[in-house]
């Protein structure tokens, strides 16, 4: 992969742990554990492609609808993720961020999600973003909620309403939009992820299962991007990065 034309933001939706692990008559949860390892490998390799903010859909709103068991290991899964790699957080020089209602999550484990954003939040290099109980539609109502409060106070006028209003109102606010979205295990669809934010992203789905998708995939998907022409609507080529 050349360091030309890198995206500055990726955006994964991390799907296919389950089938991974059936397939090996396996239950789902070992899919999910082998998951991890695969967020590990993609937040060590991102800064190498020349990647600046890595955002993550590792929890969907909806997915508190799975089987009491599965959310609950997901839950200590996670509560174990943010203890075991804050040391390497910190070593490494990323910044770890969230997106979503984490209201919605156990305390201890919103806890240790402020812990982990306090103690790198002097970091300087990768971003990253974990969604956590995100739900693209609740956050473009939350941010029509927090505008209209701004109105009602007066602290706002209607006619200065404006895109960068709606983008700085998102739980996203402050990170470009994503350049390039990864979609593992083949399903073409968004699942309710980042709906405003990929207006002009890259698209790129694989078959591979995410506890299959090595530094080695994650380069193929970045090949795949360089080798496109954005447009942005016009007729010529445009920059890679939309900023
Ligand atoms: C993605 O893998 C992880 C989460 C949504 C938490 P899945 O658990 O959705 O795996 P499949 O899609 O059922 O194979
Ligand atoms: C999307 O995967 C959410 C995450 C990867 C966290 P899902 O497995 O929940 O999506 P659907 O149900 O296939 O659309
Ligand atoms: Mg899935």
């Amino acid at each position: 992969m050349t360091k030309t034309n890198t995206p500055a933001h990726v955006a994964i939706i991390m799907d296919g742990n389950g089938r991974w692990a059936q397939s090996r008559g396996l239950p789902r949860i070992r899919g999910h554990q082998k998951g991890v390892e695969r967020v590990e490998e993609v937040i060590q390799a991102a800064p190498d492609f020349g990647i600046r903010y890595l955002t993550l859909y590792a929890f969907s709103k909806e997915n508190w609808q799975r089987p009491r068991e599965e959310v609950s290991f997901l839950m200590d899964l996670l509560a174990r993720y943010l203890d075991q790699k804050l040391d390497e957080m910190k070593r490494n020089n990323v910044i770890f961020n969230t997106i979503g209602h984490t209201a919605d999550l156990p305390g201890p484990v919103r806890e240790k999600i402020l812990r982990n954003v306090q103690e790198t939040r002097t970091n300087t290099g990768l971003v990253v973003t974990f969604a956590f109980s995100y739900s693209a539609r609740a956050e473009i109502t939350d941010a029509c909620r927090k505008i209209a409060g701004r109105v009602k106070a007066g602290t706002l006028r209607e006619e200065d309403i404006t895109e960068q209003t709606v983008a700085d109102s998102l739980y996203t606010a402050g990170l470009p939009d994503p350049d390039l979205l990864i979609r593992t295990s083949g399903e073409m669809r968004i699942s309710n992820f980042l709906l405003w934010q990929i207006s002009y992203a890259e698209l790129y789905v694989t078959d591979k299962l995410w506890p299959d998708f090595t530094r080695e995939e994650f380069s193929r998907a970045l090949e795949s991007y360089q080798q496109r022409e954005r447009r942005f609507g016009r007729t010529d080529a445009a920059p890679h990065a939309a900023s």
